[in-house]
């Protein structure tokens, strides 16, 4: 018992005598670079509403660092997500408020700052999973594939992006989504409001208030380029899937001609091509069927 009691005093004066760091440090992260990334992340799948290939060229781009793009996305995505949701958990439960910052705030907004960082946790876990599959062994990515995860395929980006969508009775998926996305817009506009208290930059009632109406706008903004990448993601159905795939792998077969993709056959969906393989097949064995069906008998 003494022992547990001298744990949480020990945890409490280590988090006290390092406040300041740690808090800017937090909010830090939630700005630069997980904002910033959430802000260009969202605008780039929304580009999928405009077309298929507008999308597909944004996500060669993204790959275009090749073996370099992992160690960019755990260097500048992962590890600071990582960072900023287990001090964030850990401010939340170690129960240092810094209402006495906020005095201008009300308490509700504060403690929905909290549990949008919760559901934002649950959803990035699921989501990461479900599209990207977190590391891109072999074995594992197999592995996740038999129950649905790690599903987009890189070179073909709108359509594998669509049939995750669809996985699921075509509602599971999005309703974990859209939950999850606002959430996030919520967490991250809400919390540039409060950085600007962390920081110290708008600290009278009148800066606060000004504060609140350039929140408030950027937070429309936000949520209606959050609600074109959820639509651009969910609207296309299972029959759109093999015309956008069409579209995809055209774009690839002329990048590595024109040598600006480069060849990589596991960046390309192969759970999608057996599919439409075998239809092909299934209609040019049909069409022979009816063409000997045709013929005279001898
Ligand atoms: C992954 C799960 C996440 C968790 C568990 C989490 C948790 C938290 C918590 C508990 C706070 C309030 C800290 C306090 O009491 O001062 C907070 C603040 C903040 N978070 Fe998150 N967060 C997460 C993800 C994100 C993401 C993805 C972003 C950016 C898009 C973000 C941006 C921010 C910002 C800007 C603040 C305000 C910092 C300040 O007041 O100085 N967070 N987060
Ligand atoms: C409707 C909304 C969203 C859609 C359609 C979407 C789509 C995608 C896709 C297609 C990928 C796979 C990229 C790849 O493996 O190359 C991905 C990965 C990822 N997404 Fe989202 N996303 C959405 C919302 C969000 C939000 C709100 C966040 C919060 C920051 C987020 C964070 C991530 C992260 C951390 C990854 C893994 C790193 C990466 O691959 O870049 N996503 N998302």
């Amino acid at each position: 018992m003494s022992d547990s009691n001298s744990d949480s005093s020990s945890e409490l004066s280590f988090f006290t005598k390092h406040e300041f760091a740690i808090r800017r440090l937090h909010s830090l992260t939630g700005i630069v670079p997980l904002g910033l990334y959430m802000c260009v992340h969202l605008t780039t799948n929304a580009s999928l509403l405009g077309s298929v290939e507008i999308f597909q060229r944004a996500v060669f781009l993204i790959h275009s660092p090749g073996p370099l793009l992992p160690l960019i996305e755990w260097g500048g995505i992962f590890l600071p997500l990582i960072f900023h949701a287990v001090l964030g958990i850990w401010i939340a439960k170690t129960g240092k408020t810094n209402s006495s910052q906020y005095r201008f705030t009300s308490n509700r907004r504060y403690s929905w700052q909290r549990w949008t960082g919760f559901i934002g946790l649950v959803y990035l876990f699921l989501h990461v999973m479900h599209l990207h599959g977190g590391v891109h062994a072999e074995g594992w990515m197999n592995a996740i594939d038999k129950i649905g995860f790690g599903q987009f395929s890189p070179y073909n980006a709108g359509s594998s992006l669509v049939a995750a969508m669809n996985l699921g009775y075509g509602v599971i998926w999005p309703v974990i989504y859209l939950v999850g996305v606002l959430a996030l817009v919520y967490h991250f506009i809400n919390g540039i409001w409060t950085a600007g208290i962390t920081w110290g930059l708008w600290i009278s009632p009148q800066a606060q208030a000004r504060a609140t109406k350039v929140c408030v706008a950027l937070g429309v903004v936000l949520t209606v380029v959050s609600l074109a990448a959820w639509a651009g993601a969910v609207f296309p159905g299972e029959d759109d899937v093999a015309e956008m795939r069409a579209i995809e792998d055209r774009m690839y077969e002329a990048g590595v001609v024109a040598g600006t993709v480069p060849e990589n056959e596991h960046k390309r969906d192969s759970r999608g091509r057996a599919a439409v393989d075998c239809e092909t097949e299934d209609a040019e064995g049909g069409e022979q069927a009816s063409l000997d069906d045709t013929k005279p008998a001898s």
